[in-house]
């Protein structure tokens, strides 16, 4: 043991020397000051929230009266998506709460989830005045926000409501029509695109295919969600 001792102190020595014969003369800084922790990189929901603040990124910020962030459960394993909050979003600052947010309520339930379970986001997070279409700036400034609202949750399954919803998420402008109902990917994460509740309101005969798309849902997480549950 000694000996180890005598020999790691000997290499310990040869070693400042070498250093010395390279013009260091002082033990750096890193070996005598404590460590400091990294930051965390885990972020929460919170912290999202925070980041975006009081947002004036784009143009809604002058009209909005609520930035409509989400809300539901943060560790979710499925999370829908929808275009963006209309009048009553916008009063109460929460995700689908008018007409069709009532038919989305329905439709989660259609699958035995209560909708607490879930997690219920939008495009884009201020209405728009007059619930015109989201515009491609408007898009943009939100996006980094719903993306870090996606990697904080990892949800299994996303259902994109929608047309601006699909083609946002998946990054095509094929219509919605024929993306519906078919499983795709982004970064890992499952996207069954559907069409939007308020298409729903108007068209009700459409109702059956939501139907199908939501059995879909529900089979993968039966078939998928088991590690969810271990985390
Ligand atoms: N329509 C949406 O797309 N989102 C809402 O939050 C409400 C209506």
């Amino acid at each position: 043991m000694d000996e180890n001792i005598n020999e790691m102190i000997g290499d310990f020595k040869s070693y400042l020397e070498y250093l010395k014969g390279m013009g260091i003369n002082s033990i750096p800084s890193s070996w005598t000051e404590p460590e400091q922790p990294l930051p965390s990189q885990v972020l929460t929901l919170k912290d999202v929230q925070n980041e975006l603040g009081d947002c004036k990124r784009c143009k809604l910020h002058q009209t909005r009266r609520t930035i409509v962030f989400g809300e539901g459960n943060e560790k979710a394993t499925l999370m829908l998506i929808g275009e963006g909050p209309g009048y009553d979003e916008d009063v109460q600052g929460r995700p689908f709460v008018g007409r069709a947010g009532q038919l989305l309520t329905k439709i989660i339930q259609s699958i035995n989830l209560p909708r607490e379970e879930v997690y219920i986001a939008n495009i884009i997070k201020c209405r728009p005045p007059q619930n015109r279409n989201p515009e491609p700036d408007e898009i943009q400034s939100c996006h980094p926000f719903l993306m870090k609202q996606i990697s904080v949750i990892q949800p299994k399954i996303i259902c994109a409501l929608g047309t601006f919803s699909a083609q946002t998420l998946l990054k095509t402008d094929i219509k919605i029509s024929a993306l519906r109902g078919k499983f795709y990917d982004l970064e890992g994460i499952k996207v069954i695109p559907t069409y939007h509740p308020a298409f729903l309101l108007r068209n009700p005969e459409r109702k059956r295919e939501v139907w199908e798309d939501m059995k879909k849902i529900a089979e993968w997480l039966n078939n998928n969600d088991k590690t969810k549950e271990m985390e």
